[in-house]
């Protein structure tokens, strides 16, 4: 099985689009519109990177950028989305997915990568921090906060 890993494009919307719903399942925070503008919004500003296999998109992960104003983790690269279909996981396409982000070249302002996971999936804490990221406490809404250094 070769998986192929790159910058997502605009063809790839629908996909992206569909797992980002599958992710956002039970979030009643946010409606499809939401979803769909926050998929536009990082395609555009080429903040997503994808998984293949053949020519399905079989994972994704998407990043915003904080700015100054931002109350957890200012000035930082954030990995807002992350998401690999179940046939497909556990065999380090996750991983590969956030290595993408951390070797791409962002503007200087934001000098640290930032995320934050349920503290109920308690495995995130191990699996980001196998990607080199460090516990920073928890957000007001209980989240576990992590961490990288560029
Ligand atoms: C989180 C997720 C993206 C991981 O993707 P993946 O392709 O399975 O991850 P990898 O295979 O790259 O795993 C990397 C490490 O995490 C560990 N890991 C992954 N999933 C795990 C699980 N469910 N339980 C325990 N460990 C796990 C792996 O064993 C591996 O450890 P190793 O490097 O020491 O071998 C995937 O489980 C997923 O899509 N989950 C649902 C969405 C989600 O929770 N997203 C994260 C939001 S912050």
């Amino acid at each position: 099985m070769e998986i192929n890993y790159s910058r997502a494009n605009r063809r790839d919307k629908q996909d992206v689009y569909e797992l980002s719903l599958l992710l956002n399942k039970g979030d009643d925070t946010k409606t499809t519109k939401d979803i769909e503008e926050s998929v536009n919004r990082a395609l555009k500003n080429n903040l997503v990177w994808s998984a293949k296999d053949e020519d399905r998109i079989i994972g994704y992960v998407l990043c915003e950028l904080f700015d100054e104003t931002q109350l957890n983790f200012p000035n930082s690269i954030f990995i807002s989305e992350l998401y690999v279909v179940d046939a497909f996981r556990k065999q380090g396409v996750g991983k590969e997915l956030v290595k993408m982000v951390l070797s791409n070249k962002f503007p200087k302002k934001y000098y640290y990568f930032s995320v934050t996971h349920d503290p109920k999936a308690f495995y995130l804490t191990d699996f980001y921090k196998s990607c080199g990221f460090e516990e920073k406490g928890i957000t007001n809404a209980g989240n576990i906060k992590l961490t990288r250094k560029i």
